[in-house]
């Protein structure tokens, strides 16, 4: 163990700075040459997706596919499991993520949807990718300490220390060079590096296998749940994709406020009603500040159903084509049928230069 840390982990702050710096010269390329990314993105498994989800990366993983990257998107049914051992809700879960990632344009003509649990040889890659990681490394991801301290005093799973290990797997199967997501998932990112270079220096020696897969930073501002927590799947706060247009009415009507009755937008003193500007922005294309003006001394009544109003429209053919595919489950599953074809086609290919790396290969 001593040699694979010779290759180390990069200090947080500043790999967050390069990360942050490199940004803009990372998407510009993108921009310029898809055909030289490929993009790995997923979901835990966990419940159907929310509008935070759209604004805060599904509508990316469309421009992306549609920019012509080469886009593979996994249904992270064994992260699901992590903090819980109920997996009663998965297989809904699956169905549900499947028609939010079809209804928003995720196309299975250019992207490609998959899940962990049918990707054996992924599976597997988590086995020599942990025999390059140190126990101390594990214990010192900073996203991890959070997740484990969010989720009580609950003794910690084993998956729960190694999920990102298994994460990088996820990104090296397809040897995926760009991840789009937030801060939290830069120590992941970086772990998946450091992985790359030792098993490149380990077992590709002159001809390096992996990639350096980089982060491309969201740029979304984070929102909130309609009771000022964070938007979350069970938390009962959330706008669902798949809502209706009266569910969603009933939920904004039902929103936090403040009791000053002139709406302005300040997220620092008032957070509960400048989220829902922020939401209302986001929906219309206007600054937040503009929203408030034009509410005004209307309170919050007004402001709920301006919201309402811009996001069921916003939303409705979404919603519409949701349905539509809804209809149809056979083909839904299809999707998912031939995407995980494809990604074990690709993570057999991968196991097996691995394996031929490690001079595993005996007959
Ligand atoms: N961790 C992500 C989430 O919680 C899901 C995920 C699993 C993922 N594997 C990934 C994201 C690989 C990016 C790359 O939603």
């Amino acid at each position: 163990m001593s040699d694979i840390e010779q290759i180390s982990l990069p200090n947080p702050t500043e790999s967050l700075k390069v990360c942050i710096e490199r940004n803009p010269k990372l998407l510009q390329s993108i921009k310029e040459s898809p055909s030289r990314f490929r993009v790995l993105t997923g979901d835990r498994t966990t419940g159907a997706l929310h509008v935070g989800h759209y604004f805060g990366s599904l509508k990316n993983r469309v421009l992306l596919q549609n920019w012509g990257v080469d886009v593979f998107v996994l249904l992270a049914d064994y992260q699901a499991i992590t903090d819980r051992n109920v997996t009663s809700g998965i297989s809904n879960s699956v169905a549900q993520i499947l028609l939010d990632y079809l209804a928003i344009g995720i196309d299975p003509a250019k992207s490609t949807i998959f899940c962990h649990s049918m990707i054996p040889a992924l599976n597997q890659l988590m086995l020599p990718f942990l025999s390059v990681i140190s126990m101390s490394e594990l214990q010192k991801n900073p996203t991890v300490k959070d997740e484990i301290a969010m989720a009580g005093a609950q003794a910690v799973s084993g998956l729960m220390m190694t999920y990102p290990v298994h994460q990088a797997a996820d990104i090296l199967f397809c040897r995926g060079n760009v991840v789009p997501g937030g801060k939290d998932q830069l120590p992941h990112i970086e772990l998946t590096r450091v992985i790359a270079r030792r098993m490149n220096n380990l077992y590709f020696e002159g001809a390096p296998y992996f990639p350096e897969t980089e982060l491309l930073l969201s740029n979304a501002p984070l929102l909130l749940g309609l009771d000022g927590r964070k938007m979350g799947k069970s938390l009962n706060n959330a706008i669902f994709l798949g809502m209706s247009e009266d569910e969603t009415a009933h939920l904004i009507k039902g929103a936090k406020t403040d009791s000053n009755r002139t709406i302005s937008y300040d997220p620092d003193n008032r957070p509960e009603v400048s989220n829902l500007l922020l939401l209302c922005s986001l929906c219309l294309g206007v600054v937040p500040e503009q929203i408030a003006e034009e509410v005004g001394d209307g309170g919050a009544g007004t402001l709920k159903r301006k919201l309402t109003e811009a996001l069921n429209e916003y939303f409705r053919e979404i919603r519409t084509r949701r349905r539509e595919i809804a209809e149809d489950m056979g083909y839904v599953f299809s999707v998912l049928r031939e995407g995980n074809q494809k990604a074990n086609a690709i993570a057999d290919e991968t196991l097996a230069a691995v394996r031929k790396g490690m001079r595993m290969v005996y007959y």
